[in-house]
């Protein structure tokens, strides 16, 4: 094959053409042309480079900041041998990383930041496709919204899944065992020393959450959308198929800008609609309805609301038995078979538009065709599910969450999705936090504990604090679920009778915010209600006497990037976008810089 710079392709994909992008910059003539041209050759390049063949851009999420993120140079690495065996000319460039386990308040604050980043990096520099590297659970959707406003042709290579952890002979999930570990703590069964052992054996090498946490629902999301390569969500991290599946990745891209297949040819309405019946296929997090709406309004002419994920996911089993809903983890998903087993399933469920197109330039259909199981307790059929349709994540109405709100019923108590009790209410989860450990704190299993403040305006950033850990007396008592709801979100690899996403905030003035001490709140699952019994006129009266803003936010932001999102984010069942960032923006050829 080709190396750095060698014997350009005179023919096929990565063939010299004078009317690329690219050449804007770097086939100019005179001052700009030498301009664009003899800086970059500090790096090394010959000339050859510039003659016209295609550029990539390797758009990485690289940063030792970014844990699940640290080994992107790795992939990049092996892209760029793919990009150049097919005769294009890799540059890799950084874009905002957040690693969710690190960045404060909260890595959703920065999503739309990455968006930007990512979006003003592609269209603005000499590219003509681009390869995102993503891994940690905000950083797949933040490229994507950024490359979808963009819409030069583009291709996703996640950074897959760590190893299994494993402690004491047991497989633990990263993220997942974090909350059972706090549980036995607090219960006293398990000590500080020992919980020390068990955070280095969660995370034995490098790679994402390896439960089906938001980081691998969404690199499943990306395979389901098309826009990644068949099998690229699950490999874990460290397996060498990953990395030939980077470098296969590199030539698919230059095939891609020659055939100007881009991101709104493949992330049309009915791609959209078979990742949401994939969410439901493999117990994905909740996360990934906030996303997909996100990147969904970054493209024209695709429209979704809330209610369609609760219709196409109710007729969809469950077929992925992974924690947090399920027994296993990523790396056995891998060896089943990974996700082209669950979207072969679901094809011949007759449940997904099979002829959708993907970066492979074929459709789903014929990409999983071939797809076989190696296990099938870890992906069950179709016919013996892990769950029934049905039970994947409810989007539920009332009049306390009148834009929607959502619950992930797989991982959640069947016996508290109906339930009714009394509201235990605390304005943030800090003030939840400073009064759970009370042994003398009024509260009763049957009680619903409401934790607002914590929306995208109110925290800000809508963090993942809705889960909270049951009050330390009842965790003592044996008690291991109550119902929570919030209007902020959960990690995806949390568990529990956790209502999310409540729509509007109490921030904004959201129904949330009017409910107090001892209210009482009906859940009803089945019905897809979630009702404040406090009748209108009371509520009213409530409105009234808190005009001045019925929560008072958190601390104001003097300004910076904080100010901006809270006058620009918008609600959680819109996706959190910023109100300017939505549709696409297109690749024009800026203005000239000299
Ligand atoms: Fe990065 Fe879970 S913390 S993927
Ligand atoms: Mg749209």
């Amino acid at each position: 094959g080709d190396t750095a710079g060698g014997n350009p392709r005179t023919a096929g994909p990565g063939a010299p053409r004078a009317d690329r992008r690219s050449q804007a910059w770097f086939g100019a003539s005179g001052r700009a042309g030498m301009i664009h041209r003899s800086w970059m050759r500090n790096q090394g390049y010959g000339d050859e480079v510039f003659d016209g063949r295609p550029v990539i851009g390797i758009a990485t999420t690289w940063s030792q900041l970014a844990p699940c993120n640290a080994h992107l140079d790795e992939v990049a690495e092996a892209v760029k041998r793919g990009v150049w065996q097919a005769g294009g000319f890799p540059l890799e460039f950084p874009v905002l990383s957040t690693g969710e386990t690190i960045i404060r308040p909260t890595a959703m604050l920065f999503r739309n930041l990455m968006a930007m980043d990512a979006e003003e990096l592609i269209r603005n520099n000499p590219l003509d496709g681009v390869v995102l590297l993503s891994g940690c659970d905000k950083t797949t959707p933040g490229l994507l919204m950024g490359a979808a406003s963009v819409d030069l042709p583009t291709i996703m290579v996640t950074g897959g899944p760590m190893l299994n952890g494993k402690f004491r002979g047991q497989d633990v999930g990263s993220g997942t065992h974090v909350w059972k570990f706090e549980a036995e703590m607090a219960a006293g069964r398990m000590s500080e020393c020992e919980a020390r052992a068990a955070e280095g054996c969660m995370a034995r090498s490098k790679g994402h959450c390896m439960t089906m946490g938001t980081a691998s629902t969404m690199a499943c999301m990306v395979e389901a959308l098309g826009m990644q390569l068949p099998g690229g969500g699950a490999y874990p991290a460290v397996d060498a198929r990953r990395m030939e599946l980077a470098q296969e990745s590199g030539r698919r891209i230059v095939d891609l800008v020659d055939k100007d297949i881009r991101p709104s040819d493949i992330l049309t309405r009915e791609a959209f609609e078979n990742a949401i019946r994939t969410n439901a296929a493999i117990g994905g997090s909740t996360n990934a309805f906030v996303h997909l709406m996100a990147l969904a309004g970054r493209l024209e002419g695709v429209e979704l609301d809330l209610d369609l994920f609760d219709a196409l996911g109710r007729d969809v089993p469950t077929l992925v038995n992974l924690m947090p809903s399920g027994k296993y983890l990523m790396e056995d998903f891998c060896y089943a078979g990974g996700l082209p087993v669950v979207l072969r399933r679901l094809v011949e469920a007759g449940v997904m538009h099979a002829d959708s197109l993907t970066v492979t330039g074929r459709s789903i259909g014929e990409n999983v065709a071939g797809a076989e199981c190696f296990d099938d307790d870890v992906i069950r059929t179709w016919a013996a599910p892990y769950q029934p349709a049905g039970s994947g994540t409810a989007v539920l109405r009332g009049n306390l969450c009148p834009d929607g709100a959502v619950l992930k019923q797989s991982a959640a108590s069947p016996e508290l999705l109906v339930h009714e009790g009394r509201a235990r209410v605390f304005d943030s989860p800090e003030a939840y936090h400073a009064v759970s450990d009370d042994p003398d704190l009024d509260i009763t299993a049957d009680d619903i504990i409401v934790v607002r403040g914590a929306g995208p305006k109110g925290y800000p950033g809508m963090p993942e604090v809705a889960n909270v850990a049951l009050p330390t007396k009842l965790l003592k008592q044996g008690v291991s679920d109550m119902v929570r709801i919030s209007d902020g979100r959960m990690s995806g690899t949390g568990y529990g009778t956790v209502v999310l996403h409540v729509s509007p905030e109490a921030a904004v003035g959201g129904p949330l915010a009017l409910v107090r001490d001892g209210d009482r709140i009906r859940l009803d699952v089945p019905a897809r209600e979630l009702s404040l019994l406090v009748d209108d006129a009371e509520l009213e009266r409530r409105r009234a006497r808190t005009d001045a803003g019925p929560v008072p936010a958190a601390a104001q932001s003097p300004g910076g990037y904080a100010w901006l999102y809270r006058q620009h984010v918008q609600q959680a069942h819109l996706g959190a976008d910023f109100d300017f960032l939505t549709g696409t923006r297109g690749h024009a050829v800026p203005r000239d810089s000299h």
